[in-house]
């Protein structure tokens, strides 16, 4: 029996027009659609992709063991993980071994910081894979905000907040452009690095970018919280003409 073929697609940053025409093609054709999510909610990448899948679809959740609950630099936390990933590949595995075709939903772009990438390392040398870009968040954010990120030779750099707050700093104090992610609960740390840096003034800071509710502001206007959907735009002006 022929194997399915799994299609890892991307889906922008929220707003459902911000899909290529590629991935609707695939979602409207799916049988099979998988998405990471939290126990007690529908993930966010099932809901962008809403107005594509038809009625009937199996919709295949695939449960987060914890969010927050536990620390990453818990050793636990890369075990548990670890499993929950493999378990996954084999749920997901089951159904392309009997001939079965499975879109795995991912968030913006599936290759950058996407958990389908966890999916991918496992099931790629044993089915047929298939990846379809994403408009990454951060696209869609400084399209929204009309920021223009960089010019001539600037150098782009993208950061997790999750860094250490000297790396941060000093990433920031190198680099011509920067986009910080995962912000969340890092806002303290991420403002002390743009201070540190020098790239205070410079810094949007933008909310939900694409999403109903999105907002944008400068950077020195937020408070000490934000949402998980948040970034942060620290354009380059090398070669500005
Ligand atoms: C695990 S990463 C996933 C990134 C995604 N694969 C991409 O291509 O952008 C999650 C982080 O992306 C950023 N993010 C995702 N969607 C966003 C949005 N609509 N507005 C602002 N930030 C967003 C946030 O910084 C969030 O913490």
């Amino acid at each position: 029996m022929a194997q399915g073929t799994l299609h890892i697609v991307g889906v922008g940053p929220g707003d459902p027009e911000l899909l290529t025409v590629r991935a609707v093609k695939i979602l409207q054709a799916a049988k099979v659609v998988a998405h990471f999510c939290r126990h007690d909610k529908k993930g966010h990448a099932r809901t962008i992709a809403d107005p594509y899948i038809t009625p009937g679809t199996q919709d295949v959740r695939l449960a987060y063991p914890f969010t927050i609950e536990v620390s990453v630099e818990d050793p636990a936390y890369q075990r548990d993980i670890q499993g929950f990933y493999d378990a996954c590949a084999e749920q997901l595995a089951e159904s392309l071994a009997q001939g079965q075709d499975v879109v795995l939903l991912c968030e913006g772009e599936p290759f950058l910081y996407g958990s389908a990438m966890y999916l991918f390392d496992r099931l790629k040398g044993r089915f047929d894979t298939d990846v379809v870009p994403g408009i990454a968040a951060m696209n869609g954010c400084w399209s929204q905000a009309q920021v223009p990120m960089t010019h001539g030779d600037d150098v782009l750099c993208v950061l997790p907040a999750t860094l250490p707050e000297a790396e941060l700093a000093h990433w920031l104090g190198q680099t011509d452009a920067a986009v910080v992610m995962k912000i969340g609960r890092n806002m303290p740390k991420v403002r002390r690095a743009l201070e540190q840096s020098g790239r205070l003034p410079d810094a949007h800071y933008v909310e939900r970018g694409t999403q109903a509710g999105s907002f944008t502001q400068p950077f020195e206007k937020c408070g000490d919280t934000a949402p998980y959907f948040s970034l942060v735009l620290v354009p380059g002006r090398k070669g500005v003409r």
